[in-house]
């Protein structure tokens, strides 16, 4: 499908030197249903529902990650991957006058999707580009939001993904990462997650089996690590300092 006219004048196509803007098969094939259908894009993008999905934390995890990025946020953000809901268009609320925030996605209709609900913004653009391959140099961004994309790709995908948010972002800045996590033996939803795991995010599981840290590459470990849990332990915050 092609992006409304609104989408292609907020997106620079910039593309990494190994970059392909192919939907990788993962993503056709597992989550077909949430990000590529037309009908997906209508039928979740609605905030109660997104809130739902995530059993009521969703505001909750959207400010702590926003809360992160800063009250008022400065310098150049990279935002890897769209996200239902308003946790975008809040971002660019949070801008300051001079700061910038550039987010990626590898499928078109998400990026048309995000234009929609975003303002008319020089210091924001949408990058039609791929997580595991982005499109800016080493040390570009301040800072990196990874939200809920990690449980989805698969594990050579996910590392991937980890070690260009690590090259992007500067020496000293940091990369947020907002994602499941393994919830507490007594967590009256593990059943249930395990097996919606099981039935619709066949990668999930292994945020539960590692740490996010265990698929960072070995060539650029963060300098420092900060952790934090929610509901129960079914939901993390990362905080990985370059
Ligand atoms: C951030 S994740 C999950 C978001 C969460 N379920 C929500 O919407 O609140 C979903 C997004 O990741 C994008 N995505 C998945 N794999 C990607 C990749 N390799 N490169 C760029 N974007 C990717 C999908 O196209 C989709 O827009």
């Amino acid at each position: 499908m092609t992006p409304p006219a609104k989408a292609i004048a907020l997106a620079r196509v910039t593309r990494g030197t190994h970059a392909t803007t192919h939907i990788p098969r993962y993503l056709r094939q597992a989550y077909w249903w949430a990000y590529i259908h037309p009908r997906a894009v209508r039928l979740f993008e609605r905030g109660w529902l997104v809130n739902l999905i995530l059993f009521g934390n969703y505001a909750r995890l959207r400010d702590a990650a926003l809360d992160e990025l800063g009250p008022a946020v400065e310098g150049r953000t990279l935002q890897v991957a769209c996200v239902y809901g308003d946790l975008t268009p809040r971002l660019q609320q949070r801008l300051a006058p001079g700061a910038r925030l550039d987010v990626v996605d590898i499928v078109p209709i998400q990026l048309a999707n995000l234009a929609g609900k975003l303002a008319p913004d020089e210091r924001v653009a949408l990058v039609h580009c791929d997580s595991t391959s982005l499109h800016a140099a080493d040390a570009t961004y301040d800072q990196v939001l990874l939200f809920f994309l990690l449980h989805e790709q698969p594990e050579i995908v996910r590392r991937w993904t980890l070690a260009e948010a690590m090259r992007v972002v500067k020496p000293g800045g940091k990369v947020v990462v907002v994602d499941y996590h393994r919830p507490a033996k007594w967590h009256p939803l593990r059943p249930l997650m395990r097996l919606v795991f099981r039935a619709l995010e066949p990668y999930a599981h292994e945020l539960w089996d590692s740490g996010v840290e265990a698929f960072l590459p070995e060539q650029a470990l963060p300098v420092a690590t900060r952790a934090k849990t929610f509901f129960g332990g079914l939901y993390q915050l990362l905080v990985l300092t370059r």
